[in-house]
């Protein structure tokens, strides 16, 4: 079935894009395949906001997974509405009069069967009501389409759609307690995309990112976290951590929490709070600190090194390539960048990195993170 994934702003729909089409990153379970394809609908040029939509055309999940799923990890903080849609019509100016032949059709219909798609559209054929044989069109009118144990909410992309429907098909009334199903409209890119799904699967969010920051020490953890998790990266309690470009220490103490040390080089203080029995600090520039790591990597080399100095890339890398004969063989490194420019494509300049990471990296990926400014990207790469 087509998913229509609402997120809070349109650069946030373009990297849910990017994440639904790149089996690479594990933002969606990738067992099987997720979607056919991805793409952000009812984008207005003059509009810089836009209205956050992506259309996951013939999601393999089903939407108790999807949202379970999505509440398990770091999507919950950017999407706030999902609209799962069985049909869709170009009938725009008439789309009451579809919606409610689906819903007159779905009389018929085992409501197990709901959210099969399938279900929905076999549904005309098995239109089994108490009245005579029903002819859609003759009984529009009919309000024998509500039974009554169902009570019906309202999802509409826009808002004033559910004014409009309610207005043309009044037994619907929609319900903002205790309802049984969700009903679902999309108008975007000239169509009208429309289902209807069991209320408990109903997946609205208010757009707080406090919930997301809940857990995260500071914002600054939630690139961190995100990256980890779209590159199926795993802390253990085993491992020995280089932490460049450090303080105040969100990261460090986000990290020291999951692994045996960390190293943390700043010449800036780390919180208090951070400097806990399994943290050293350096409290110099990463340039000046080669001697103090030959020192911490006498028989071990570490086994991830990240960044998050927020340097331009050029810079980034001059600093960090001395760095990366520290960090063991298959590790990954773990870098953000600062950009001048906020435009989309940084290819050109992430080309230049990869050319010169070239000779020790593998593996190397340049993401735009949900967690990430419009400047800002996280590069990605193993050690070779
Ligand atoms: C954005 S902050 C890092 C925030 C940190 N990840 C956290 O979670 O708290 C950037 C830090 O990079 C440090 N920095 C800049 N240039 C550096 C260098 N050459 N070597 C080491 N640290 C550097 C700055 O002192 C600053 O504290």
């Amino acid at each position: 079935m087509d998913v229509i994934l609402q997120s809070v702003s349109q650069p946030a729909a373009h990297r849910l894009m990017i994440y639904a089409s790149s089996p690479h990153l594990q933002a969606f379970p990738s067992e099987q395949r997720f979607c056919d394809h991805a793409q952000e609908i009812g984008l207005n040029e003059s509009d810089f906001k836009g209205p956050g939509l992506v259309l996951l055309q013939n999601c393999q999940l089903s939407p108790s997974d999807l949202v379970k799923h999505i509440m398990s990890c770091f999507l919950r903080g950017y999407i706030v509405r999902i609209y799962w849609c069985t049909c869709t019509t170009a009938d725009i100016n008439n789309f009451s009069f579809h919606v409610k032949r689906m819903l007159m059709d779905l009389e018929g219909t085992d409501q197990s069967a709901f959210l099969s798609g399938e279900g929905v559209l076999k549904a005309s054929k098995k239109v089994d009501m108490e009245s005579d044989s029903l002819d859609l069109n003759i009984n529009y009118n009919s309000e024998k389409f509500m039974v009554p144990n169902r009570k019906i909410r309202l999802q509409t992309f826009p808002r004033e759609l559910a004014m409009k429907l309610i207005d043309e098909i009044p037994e619907l009334e929609g319900a903002v307690h205790d309802f049984s199903h969700s009903l679902y409209v999309v108008k975007g890119d000239g169509l009208i995309r429309y289902g209807i799904g069991k209320g408990e699967d109903m997946y609205l969010v208010a757009c707080d990112r406090e919930a997301l920051l809940k857990g995260a020490v500071a914002r600054a953890c939630l690139k961190l976290e995100e990256v980890l998790y779209v590159k199926g990266i795993t802390l253990n309690s085993h491992m020995l951590v280089l932490d460049v470009g450090a303080a105040p220490g969100a990261w460090t103490e986000y990290l020291s929490k999951k692994v045996h040390h960390v190293v943390a080089i700043d010449p800036g203080k780390l919180d208090q709070n951070v400097l806990a029995g399994n943290v050293t600090h350096i409290c110099k520039k990463a340039q000046d600190s080669m001697a103090d790591l030959v020192m911490w990597t006498t028989g071990r080399n570490f086994d991830l090194l990240v960044c998050d100095m927020n340097k331009h890339p050029v810079e980034a890398a001059e600093i960090i390539v001395p760095l990366l004969k520290f960090l063991k063989y298959g590790s990954f490194l773990i870098v953000t960048l600062k950009f001048h420019g906020r435009g989309k494509n940084k290819d050109d300049k992430v080309g230049e990195l990869k050319s010169i990471f070239g000779a020790s990296l593998k593996e190397m990926d340049c993401i735009w993170l949900l967690a990430n400014s419009i400047y800002e990207r996280t590069f990605v790469g193993r050690r070779k």
